[in-house]
């Protein structure tokens, strides 16, 4: 019998994309070295969740915090409540909330204060308009001492490496003129003046890496 049961259909919008599917890994890796473990009250928002797998992942090995994702897009809120709703079924804790709108070309004026933004493959495909706009939601969301982390491909002193990043550079830039990989040098001086430090640059598979910022005031 075919199920058509609520719980059935939510489960269908379930997306999966492999790149998620590859990167979660190493990205929990890093993540298990800077987040804590044990504070049921820290609380990460990621930003542009996608499909909701990295969030889900890491909540189901980050149970003792909490995860709140979001998105703009109706079919990966729906993918991230999907996949909310499979990881709940044998999760310890019900720790990963559900998602909410957040658009960073109009970000909202932050009502609470979390310990750690996250995002993942988001500023290459934004004009640098809107990672200026993470910047300063950011600095306004995050309590002293919060992290920002932001996973991704990266240019560094106006260099793209290797060949595969500049083809991948070249294949955004001629969706949209403002698309691209992002300077590493201009995100570390936009975060300066929005009271974020770079703290470490972890290289990751697949030529991509993890800014990891620190709100100093
Ligand atoms: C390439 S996907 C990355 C998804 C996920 N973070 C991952 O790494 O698999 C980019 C995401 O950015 C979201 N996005 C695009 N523009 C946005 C905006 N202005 N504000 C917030 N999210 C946005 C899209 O809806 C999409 O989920």
């Amino acid at each position: 019998m075919i199920g058509t049961s609520d719980e059935d259909v939510q489960l269908a919008n379930k997306l999966v994309d492999p790149a998620a599917e590859n990167n979660k890994q190493p990205i929990l890796n890093v993540l298990t070295q800077i987040l804590p473990d044990d504070n049921p009250s820290y609380m990460v928002l990621e930003l542009a969740s996608g499909t909701g797998q990295h969030i889900t992942y890491f909540a189901e090995h980050f149970p003792l915090i909490q995860f709140q994702p979001s998105d703009i897009e109706p079919q990966y809120l729906q993918s991230i409540r999907a996949h909310i709703r499979e990881y709940e079924i044998n999760a310890f804790t019900q720790n990963c909330l559900q998602p909410i709108t957040i658009d960073l070309r109009a970000p909202p004026t932050p009502h609470k204060q979390v310990d750690c933004v996250y995002t993942a493959n988001l500023t290459q495909i934004v004009p640098l308009e809107i990672t200026r706009n993470l910047f300063s939601f950011a600095e306004k969301i995050l309590r002293k001492n919060g992290f920002l982390i932001i996973y991704g491909p990266f240019a560094k002193d106006g260099h793209i490496t290797p060949e595969s990043n500049r083809k991948f550079n070249e294949y955004l830039q001629k969706h949209d003129e403002r698309w691209g990989l992002k300077d590493i040098n201009e995100l570390t001086s936009l975060a300066t003046k929005h009271q974020l430090q770079l703290r470490q640059i972890f290289d990751m598979p697949a030529n991509n890496k993890i800014l990891w910022f620190i709100k100093i005031d």
